[in-house]
């Protein structure tokens, strides 16, 4: 009697023994890829709205010149890539200003024309000066403009653009 109550008491001591080291398996395999699926939703922004533009000195004096990037954001599982394009404009040796190409109409993306001095939306021929202001055509305000700053020489335009009043 004793060994039967003896022999059932193993059995039991065994069956949880391998129950307790399956759980501890399961829990080492388990929770860390639990956590690195969970990981992306839980990881903070790291992008910054500053984005470098290169040196300043890179860009000429008095011409509008061309700069393009994607900027890629990650937020939990979204990822969203966005293209922009803009206008660098060293206006003197201090001075520099930089223009979105986004057509303040309907969004076509305007091209400078240096033969003639204008931004030139393509879609509806709206025309903007060097400084982004409307000439003609249905543009309702200006180019809408970036913040800049310099640091160490190197440019530097904070996103989003502003807009600008007409
Ligand atoms: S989108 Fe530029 S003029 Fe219409």
């Amino acid at each position: 009697m004793s060994d039967k109550s003896s022999s059932i008491s193993r059995r039991d001591f065994i069956k949880a023994t391998v129950t307790a080291i399956g759980s501890l398996i399961g829990a080492l395999i388990g929770i860390p890829s639990v956590a690195y699926l969970l990981s992306p939703s839980l990881r903070a922004e790291e992008d910054t709205d500053s984005i470098p533009l290169g040196a300043l000195e890179n860009y000429p004096i008095g011409v509008p010149t061309r700069f393009d990037f994607t900027r890629t954001r990650v937020n939990g599982w979204e990822r969203t890539s966005v293209n922009y394009g803009l206008y660098v404009w060293r206006k003197n040796e201090n001075e520099v200003r930089v223009f979105s190409d986004i057509c303040t109409h309907l969004g076509c993306r305007v091209n400078w024309r240096p033969d003639i001095e204008h931004y030139i939306s393509p879609c509806h021929d709206g025309h903007f000066d060097i400084e982004g202001n409307v000439i003609s055509g249905p543009p309702p305000r200006p180019l809408d403009e970036f913040v800049t700053h310099i640091e160490d020489g190197n440019l530097f335009v904070t996103l989003p653009p502003y807009e600008r009043s007409g």
